[in-house]
């Protein structure tokens, strides 16, 4: 059998030690009554059990007039004080059941939740687990399939990347960032993988390559990408990542469809995913890791616009940086200002850059935008003073979802986004406030709470693509 929980047994412990005290018989004056002595005045003789006295009204014998009571004085004085206790007895015990009761069920629901959490991460780690499984045949097929000691990707034989990518060929290039490309690649058995290939051997190149397969080897959740494998080929380092259809965040909104494969509802499904891969990176992982470098290309997107978060080559550990003991990294547009300023890093420095992700899916332009004279503006200082202003709001909207959504709803994410920019960090929210914000606002087919009923206009476009 399961052995009591430590805090019921103490809640048991205490209950049983208020009843011994309640229990104990009390002395008149309320105190405890002391321990009992051999008397000469046999029990009988106690006053509420002495017989009516006398109609003449003389006293006991031995006793002098005065100093005796009237018997029947103190019958009812005894029967009252009787009567006191019991009600305050009554009273006390039943408070102290209401009490123990109330405890009781508060502890009840507390390990209902634990044990719902530990379900929900349980069906989360297997759905990936059976991804993993998909992939075994073909990580097996590899001439030197081996496990790195670093992390739990696997390391690829070169000659299968280079078969698989067409030779890296340009055809097969799926995006181009700092480092270099990210190619499709097509493995024998009709496995599909993304291959980023990290060229040159420069020194932050390495470090990065390292990180990433050192943190994102050991992290398992379904709004992060799944790491596939690694290879060292020459001066070239591989990472090989499960493949995002969609392509990037960045690639949807500010590339050649201009974001006309979101809708709404998808769109805050992506920031609704994003906030949930945050919040697993902030709040479950011990220590916590600070991504760094949060954007709309590190944002990938799979067949049904699940958002997963990429890219943890900048990726620290709280607690694991001081001030100036890492390189200031990270993209212009999404860095706080704290940061940027001062080198100060935490969690906020990732909710800042998600409330530019947000802006960015609301209003459908980039973070800088490039103005005349070779000038940037950011988003933030553009948007800033129309975000806070209802009647503005609805003019700066994407042109793609202008009028496609519920404005309170418009107005609420406006207000979290405006949150998340807040120059000082202090005041931006925990990404898990984010995150509770978000819920009600996204359809329950999509991963939110929202229920849309049929005659609802926004019905149409509840999660199809426009
Ligand atoms: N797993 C993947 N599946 C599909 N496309 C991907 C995948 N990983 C990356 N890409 C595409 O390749 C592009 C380049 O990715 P990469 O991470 O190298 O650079 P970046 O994020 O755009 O910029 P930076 O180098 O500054 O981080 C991405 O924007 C995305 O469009
Ligand atoms: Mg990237």
């Amino acid at each position: 059998m399961k052995p009591m929980q430590p805090p019921l047994q103490l809640l048991c412990s205490a209950f049983v030690l208020l009843l011994l005290l309640l229990c104990r018989p009390l002395g008149a004056n309320g105190r405890d009554a002391p321990p009992p002595s051999p008397s000469p005045v046999p029990p009988l003789a106690q006053p509420a059990l002495l017989p009516a006295p006398a109609v003449n009204g003389s006293a006991v014998a031995g006793l002098p007039e005065t100093a005796a009571p009237p018997p029947l004085v103190v019958i009812v004085v005894e029967r009252h004080r009787h009567l006191r206790r019991e009600l305050i007895a009554a009273i006390v015990l039943s408070s102290v059941a209401g009490a123990m009761i109330v405890l009781a069920a508060l502890y009840a629901f507390l390990l209902w939740r634990r044990s719902r959490r530990a379900l929900v991460d349980y069906k989360d780690t297997q759905s990936i687990d059976t991804a993993r499984m998909a992939l075994a045949p073909m990580l097996n097929s590899f001439n030197s399939y081996k496990t790195s000691k670093k992390s739990a990707a696997a390391m690829m034989d070169y000659a299968a990347l280079e078969a698989a990518t067409g030779k890296f060929s340009e055809s097969n290039v799926l995006g181009v960032g700092g480092f270099g490309s990210v190619y499709k690649a097509n493995f024998d058995g009709g496995f599909a993988a993304a291959v980023k290939r990290l060229g040159g051997g420069a020194q932050d190149c390495e470090k990065e390559f390292e990180n990433e397969l050192d943190l994102l080897g050991k992290i398992r959740h379904p709004n992060i990408v799944s790491l596939v494998g690694f290879c060292i080929h020459e001066v070239n380092r591989f990472i090989v990542y499960e493949l995002m259809e969609n392509g990037s965040l960045d690639s949807q909104l500010h590339g050649p469809s201009h974001g006309s494969a979101l809708s709404w509802h998808i769109r805050m499904k992506i920031a609704l995913d994003t906030a949930r891969g945050l919040e697993y990176l902030h709040e479950h992982c011990n220590p916590p890791i600070i991504h760094r470098d949060l954007k709309s290309s590190n944002i990938l997107l799979d067949p049904e616009f699940n958002a997963k978060i990429s890219d943890f080559g900048l990726a620290v550990t709280s607690g694991n940086h001081s001030k100036g003991s890492i390189k200031l990294s990270g993209t212009m547009g999404y860095v706080a200002p704290e940061y940027l300023l001062d080198g100060k890093l935490t969690e906020k420095s990732d909710v800042y850059a998600f409330g530019v992700v947000l802006l960015e899916l609301l209003l459908g332009r980039k973070p800088v935008e490039k103005m005349a004279q070779s000038q940037c503006q950011s988003i933030v200082t553009w948007a800033m003073p129309q975000l806070t202003d209802r009647s503005k709001l609805p003019n700066i909207i994407d042109p793609m979802i202008k009028n496609t959504m519920d404005l309170k709803h418009l107005y609420q994410v406006a207000a979290v986004a405006v949150l998340c920019v807040q120059p000082e960090p202090s005041y931006r929210p925990l990404i898990t406030d984010v995150l509770h914000s978000l819920v009600p606002l996204v359809p329950m087919e999509l991963g939110g709470t929202l229920r849309i009923s049929p005659d609802s206009p926004y019905a149409t476009q509840k999660y199809s693509p426009r």
